[in-house]
């Protein structure tokens, strides 16, 4: 196959077709089915909120000077999702005692990623970005059931200044080899995969 931007299915599309399989387990977790349905209570979305700040504030310490490298290089804003998180938290009152970390504001900076390892970096990027496709969805529903709560983590995407096109676009700029596809597809499905086990494992979290 030639370059992949000239391919029939551009990166982008290479990506959701890759990790439909991922995508639809992750919709169909007992935990996100309760979410949609509006089954969880406090305690239950508080868990929720939880399991996830541990997976998305580790993430982000491994990757932050990747994601420093890519505002400054392609202009990507990430918004962190641990910071969205940690608000959340905070906002229930309940963890603080749990996860007395929460209290922390930054997470420590690891090292770079090795330059073979950028495709795996932005294929992890894409599960993070496009989850935020579906808390616009789910946000709705919370702020009529839980409208005590602030909800900064599901309304992550909405209103955002690095719309979902804009991050596709980047994906075909930059996943432009085989190999570089490839990376990129793994490291996504090894990201469905620590959300997937990440929804399994909330419950014990507190
Ligand atoms: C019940 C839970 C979920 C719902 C209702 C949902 C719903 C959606 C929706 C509506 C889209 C947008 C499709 C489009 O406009 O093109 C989307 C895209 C996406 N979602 Fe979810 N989602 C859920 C959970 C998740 C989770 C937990 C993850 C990550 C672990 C995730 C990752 C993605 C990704 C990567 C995309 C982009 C797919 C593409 O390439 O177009 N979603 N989701």
């Amino acid at each position: 196959m030639a370059g992949a931007r000239s391919a029939v299915s551009p990166p982008h599309l290479a990506l959701r077709t890759a990790t439909r399989d991922a995508h639809e387990a992750a919709e169909a977790s007992p935990m996100m089915r309760s979410l949609v349905a509006g089954e969880l209570d406090d305690l239950g979305y508080e868990r929720l909120l939880a399991a996830q700040w541990t997976l998305l504030s580790r993430w982000e310490a491994e990757r932050s000077a990747w994601l420093d490298t890519l505002r400054v290089l392609h202009g990507w804003p990430y918004a962190s999702r641990a910071a969205a998180l940690r608000r959340d938290l905070m906002a229930t009152g309940i963890q603080r005692d749990h996860l007395p970390e929460l209290r922390q504001t930054a997470v420590p900076s690891l090292r770079m990623p090795a330059d073979d390892a950028l495709p795996a970096a932005l294929g992890e990027l894409y599960v993070i970005e496009g989850s935020a496709l579906g808390g616009r969805v789910i946000v709705k529903g919370l702020r009529e059931r839980l409208p005590h709560l602030p909800h900064h983590f599901y309304a992550i995407g909405e209103g955002t200044a690095a719309p979902w096109r804009r991050f596709q676009s980047l994906l075909d700029d930059v996943l432009t080899s085989p190999a570089s596809l490839a990376a990129a597809i793994d490291a996504a499905r090894h990201m469905f995969a620590r959300f997937q086990q990440t929804l399994q494992d909330s419950p014990a979290h507190v």
